[in-house]
């Protein structure tokens, strides 16, 4: 063969000694270039080689052609960056940096409360419906069983709308949540049970008594509801809403839309068994009265059911131990961030 043979030895020498990945394609491309690369031209050549002669040459390049790209290999391997050093010195991403916290919101004690009510409720199989705040006159007492001159209206403190409207359609901001009980038995049909999350509102104002407060009512109807299943209903959910070991006493109590009507106190110790208090009334409740049924549009004959009405705040506050209704609604952050 005519040509010299280049130094394959100096070739492998570069590559032990080659210091970074960009002196290392150079070599490469010297050698193996598809146009020009020293090895790929004397690949090349062997073609011109008489045929008794090639396999000897052949054979001589193919050795240094398996070294040299062996050599490449292993020296891309050295010269390969770690990973992990990549993203440092390219400053790309730094999963080590803290950065400054932000503030996240939460909910109102008063909403977070009523959410886990609506969970509580929901694991028993009641379902969730809403009415309106400003409620008609009729709704609010006549279909509840409070007649015009019935004291209770009184009792209850209502504001009333100004408005055109007369008689039956005249408007108030709703007392109470039972008037969802009518609105919920015209558009359902029984049996069925049911809580009514919401706001109500009497001219009241004291530490336990703020002129907007939450109620949530609840009824569950059947052929053959018992007191015995609002008891059972009554202490599950209280058991679940309240913290810490929770004492029961159900009264006698008078509400015209229940017959016979009761009321539920409860005494509870905290979760560091210090007594909280004394006796404190936290729901009304009852078997629904007949004439409520009827003018849900039901027969008593065939239906019966139990109700029942919780202070909401009441209970938020018990759970939260605060200590004055009025700090709740204002809406100041120093006071909410606490829960
Ligand atoms: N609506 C009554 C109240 O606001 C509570 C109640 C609801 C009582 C349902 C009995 C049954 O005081």
């Amino acid at each position: 063969m005519a040509m010299a043979d280049p130094s394959w030895k100096a070739f492998l020498e570069r590559i032990e000694h080659a210091e970074s990945r960009e002196e290392l394609l150079r070599i490469e491309h010297e050698l193996f270039g598809r146009k020009s690369g020293v090895m790929t031209l004397k690949m090349k050549e062997l073609q011109a080689i008489s045929p008794e002669e090639r396999p000897k040459y052949a054979k001589e390049l193919n050795t240094w052609k398996q070294k040299l790209s062996q050599a490449l290999e292993e020296a891309a391997a050295r010269l390969t960056i770690p990973a992990d050093t990549v993203l440092a010195s390219h400053d790309t991403l730094d999963v080590t940096l803290d950065l400054p916290e932000r503030e996240r919101g939460h909910l109102h004690p008063i909403q977070e409360f009523l959410r886990h009510v609506e969970e509580v409720f929901g694991r028993m199989g009641f379902d969730v419906a809403t009415g309106p705040e400003v409620e008609t006159e009729e709704l609010n007492f006549t279909m509840l069983n409070i007649p015009e001159s019935h004291p209770a209206r009184d009792a209850q403190d209502t504001f009333w709308i100004k408005s055109a409207k007369k008689g039956k359609d005249r408007l108030v901001l709703r007392t109470h949540t039972s008037p969802v009980q009518i609105r919920y038995m015209r558009t359902h049909k029984p049996p069925f049970r049911a809580i009514f999350p919401g706001k109500v509102y009497r001219k009241d104002a004291d530490a336990t008594h703020s002129p907007m407060f939450h109620q949530f009512e609840g009824f569950m109807v059947g052929k053959d509801i018992t007191l015995a299943n609002m008891k059972a209903v009554m202490i599950a959910a209280i058991t679940q809403l309240i913290p810490g070991e929770v004492e029961f006493r159900f009264r006698t109590g008078y509400f015209p839309f229940v017959e016979p009507g009761l009321e539920l106190d409860v005494r509870w110790q905290g979760e560091d068994k210090t007594k909280e208090g004394d006796w404190l009334e936290i729901v009304g409740c009852g078997m629904v009265h007949p004439t409520v049924l009827r003018n849900g549009g039901l027969d008593p004959e065939e239906w019966q059911g139990f109700a029942f009405g919780f202070g909401a705040d009441r209970m938020a506050m018990i759970r939260h131990q605060i200590p004055d209704i009025r700090s709740l609604f204002p809406g100041d952050v120093r006071f909410l961030r606490q829960f």
